[in-house]
């Protein structure tokens, strides 16, 4: 509420430079690897004036502006003086506060959900609602407010099951538990425990679901969605998937279990319903609709909603886009994605995240890191959690670096990538030597 009153004596005059001039001032907000993925891409657009980024991190450093993701007034106050064209939102949590909402008050048009739209992500049980709705295949649930009640239900149907943290918790708030004992615990952790505050005052109990999971990214216009080529993650701190969920150590794309058959029956009866129960309830959904697969025997069913590009999805996917990406933002947020045609790269991509030592716990700072000056041009170090200090690249995150290279085959990728990764001078760095391997035959 104290944004919105900000923004409303802020009052805007912003002319609608867009409509007449050929050229774009763009502000992108977050600072992690996916943000510096989407402004490398976002500065090979012929379409281009200036860009911004909004705090960025060291790759980004010549575009970057001091303020934070989630100072929503001080971004709107930015791009009304810098008369910003077009901003465009990573991360989930400025999205889940209402940026949008605020920039669309203020006359700025903005790439993302708002904030009633966001709570797909924002809200495991909103999302749950809305595929029942969609009729949409996902695993069977039930939520609960009661660690009691949650514990009897965990009786009742036994593990394995997954448990899930109602609200935001930056990719940690989910505990697959292939025994009753750690399911029992991890309602206590959850529920009970410090470490998920308000996200866990709400309970997801889910059923288990088994086999390969795939990312698909959409953009969507509230209309129209267009999926951009599909991802493997790798959420897991250690080789072999084993360890710790992370935000995700590594992506490849294309993964050889996808197929268009199985791409067209995910749009038509995944995406297109989700779309349209948005836009029935009057919360349309506009910006990049990502969907966590779970490939079973059954079918592809749906784990999750997120409504923002992947982190470190976004590094293989505008790697191998064709397409300029300025135009299809644009043409999102003006429903009129149907004109756009997306055109790929007929390569293989993969993105090899090197983290700090510790990450997913706690993990070192401050960890000066040195980079190769010649390199392969196919390859593109993306930074995440990184900063300047006494003119040192530093860490300042638990994702760091993601290196990302193309190949005519998953292991030309793969060789290209890991040859990057061991020229980086980043002591005790932790990354896995196993990102794509699933998608090689054994
Ligand atoms: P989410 O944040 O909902 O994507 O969950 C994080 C990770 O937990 C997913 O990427 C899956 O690996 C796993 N997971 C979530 N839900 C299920 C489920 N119903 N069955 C099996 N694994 C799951
Ligand atoms: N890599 C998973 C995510 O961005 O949520």
């Amino acid at each position: 509420m104290k944004v919105r009153l900000r923004i409303a004596l802020i009052s805007c005059e912003i002319a609608k430079r867009g409509e007449t001039m050929s050229k774009h001032r763009v502000l992108v907000v977050g600072n992690g690897g996916r943000e510096h993925a989407l402004a490398w891409k976002l500065a090979q657009s012929p379409e281009l004036e200036r860009l911004f980024v909004a705090p960025g991190n060291a790759g980004t450093a010549m575009w970057n502006v001091p303020i934070s993701a989630e100072d929503i007034a001080g971004l709107v106050e930015f791009a009304c003086r810098e008369k910003i064209d077009l901003t465009v939102v990573g991360p989930e949590d400025p999205l889940s506060l209402g940026i949008v909402d605020a920039f669309l008050e203020a006359g700025l048009r903005i790439f993302g959900p708002t904030q009633a739209a966001a709570q797909l992500e924002g809200s495991k049980s909103f999302a749950k609602l809305i595929m029942e709705r969609a009729k949409i295949p996902t695993a069977k649930w039930q939520v609960f407010e009661d660690s009691e009640q949650a514990k009897k239900f965990i009786h009742t149907i036994g593990a394995p099951c997954v448990l899930k943290a109602d609200g935001l918790a930056a990719g940690k708030g989910v505990i697959v538990a292939m025994d009753k004992e750690t399911a029992l615990q991890a309602v206590d952790e959850i529920m009970e425990g410090s470490n998920f505050g308000l996200a866990g005052k709400k309970l997801l109990v889910e059923e288990f679901l088994e086999g390969q999971e795939v990312s698909l990214l959409c953009f969507s216009d509230g209309a129209t969605a267009l999926p951009m080529v599909p991802v493997q993650d790798h959420k897991r701190a250690l080789e072999g998937d084993m360890g710790l969920n992370t935000g995700g150590l590594g992506t490849y794309s294309p993964p050889p279990i996808w197929t268009p058959e199985l791409e067209n029956t995910v749009m038509r009866e995944l995406v297109n319903p989700t779309l349209q129960v948005m836009q029935e309830r009057g919360t349309p959904f506009i910006g990049v609709l990502f969907l966590g697969l779970m490939l079973t025997k059954q079918g592809p069913k749906l784990l999750e909603y997120n409504v923002r590009f992947g982190d470190p999805e976004t590094q293989v996917v505008m790697k191998r886009l064709e397409s300029d990406l300025l135009p299809i933002l644009w043409a999102c947020t003006e429903e009129s994605l149907s004109e756009i045609q997306l055109n790929w790269k007929e390569e293989v991509a993969v993105c090899v995240v090197m983290a700090a030592q510790g990450y997913p716990s706690a993990y070192t700072k401050g960890v000066p890191i040195r980079l190769p000056v010649e390199r392969d041009l196919d390859a593109v170090i993306f930074h995440a959690g990184t900063g300047i200090s006494e003119g040192q690249l530093v860490s300042t995150g638990g994702r760091v670096l993601g290196i990302t290279a193309g190949g005519r085959t998953l292991q030309e990728a793969r060789e290209k990538a890991y040859v990057l990764v061991d020229q980086i001078d980043f002591p005790k760095a932790h990354f896995r030597r196993d990102i794509g391997l699933k998608g090689l035959p054994e």
